[in-house]
């Protein structure tokens, strides 16, 4: 049950794939919370007709947009104003990609097409959107933009490949594009760097078994979960959060300040 700290906010979520996705849950909080949303994803992720599920369940519309594709983002911004009656309070960009990682190339060995496709679909596409928005003047005073991401942006996990320094352009890019959509039009913009979680593309990672493991271990109050990050998500399109932006915000049980803990030093006992 929700308290309806949304109650009255419009937004998009672009992601969600299936029931495991963060996205999915997102909707679905922010469904219990009182707002109403368009639902997008790529055509191509369409095909399975999950999303129809979804959207049923929290009474939204399915656009789909190839976020890579500024003709489509400009039709999903337009369309979802239409649609929603005016302009909307938030935005959730919850999409990341790596050929590399799927095609299982070395970080050192890297297919430079793959990579730049990688850099498109899961960095430069919350640029596009963010773009599209600012043009069509499409987010409210004191609104609030999200991606996702995760802390092989600031150090090294060697399996992450590619897809660590998308996310570190991603981060980068919330934190410049924050800067122009406050002072235009005060529009908040931040990434929330979630523990590793089991979805489809977190499960492409190469052992990715072992490190949700071993990650649990390194974080003091454990892995969050995908249903905490998408509280998280509410309430910074809450009007509580309404001062943060420009942040990389770690929503990981602890991981990212723990140097070691008492569990993982005791694995190396003799
Ligand atoms: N799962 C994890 O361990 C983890 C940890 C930290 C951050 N994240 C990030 O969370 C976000 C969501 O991932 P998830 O774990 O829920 O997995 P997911 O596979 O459910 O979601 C990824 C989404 O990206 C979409 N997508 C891919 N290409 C696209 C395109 N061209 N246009 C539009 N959408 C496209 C996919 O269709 C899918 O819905 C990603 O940014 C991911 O990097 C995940």
């Amino acid at each position: 049950m929700g308290n309806d700290i949304l109650k009255g906010k419009r937004g998009i979520i672009f992601g969600a794939l299936n029931e495991q996705s963060i996205a999915w849950k997102v909707a679905e909080r922010a469904h219990e919370e009182g707002a109403t949303f368009v639902l997008t994803n790529a055509p191509i992720a369409m095909r399975m007709g999950e999303i129809n599920k979804l959207a049923e369940a929290t009474g939204s519309t399915v656009i789909p947009a190839d976020a890579t594709n500024v003709e489509d983002i400009d039709n999903l911004i337009t369309q979802s104003m239409e649609i929603l009656g005016g302009k909307v309070d938030f935005i959730l960009h919850s999409i990341g990609m790596s050929i590399n990682v799927r095609k299982g190339r070395h970080y050192t060995d890297e297919n430079y097409d793959f990579t730049m496709k990688g850099l498109d679909v899961s960095a430069l596409s919350f640029h596009k959107v963010m773009q599209a928005a600012m043009k069509h003047d499409a987010v409210n005073e004191w609104g609030s933009i999200l991606a996702l991401t995760y802390i092989a942006a600031q150090r090294v996990f060697p399996d992450y490949n590619d897809m660590a320094d998308n996310k570190s352009y991603l981060e980068s890019i919330a934190r410049s594009f924050g800067y122009h959509y406050g002072v235009a039009k005060k529009v908040r913009v931040n990434t929330i760097s979630q523990s590793p979680t089991m979805t489809t593309a977190g499960s492409g990672v190469k052992g990715f078994n072992e490190f949700i493991n071993y990650s649990e271990a390194m974080s003091p109050l454990g892995n969050a979960s995908a249903l905490a990050c998408a509280d998280y998500c509410v309430s910074m399109f809450s009007d509580l959060t309404k001062y943060v932006t420009m942040q990389n915000l770690f929503h990981d049980g602890g991981f990212s300040n723990t140097g070691v803990t008492q569990e993982v030093i005791s694995k190396f006992s003799d």
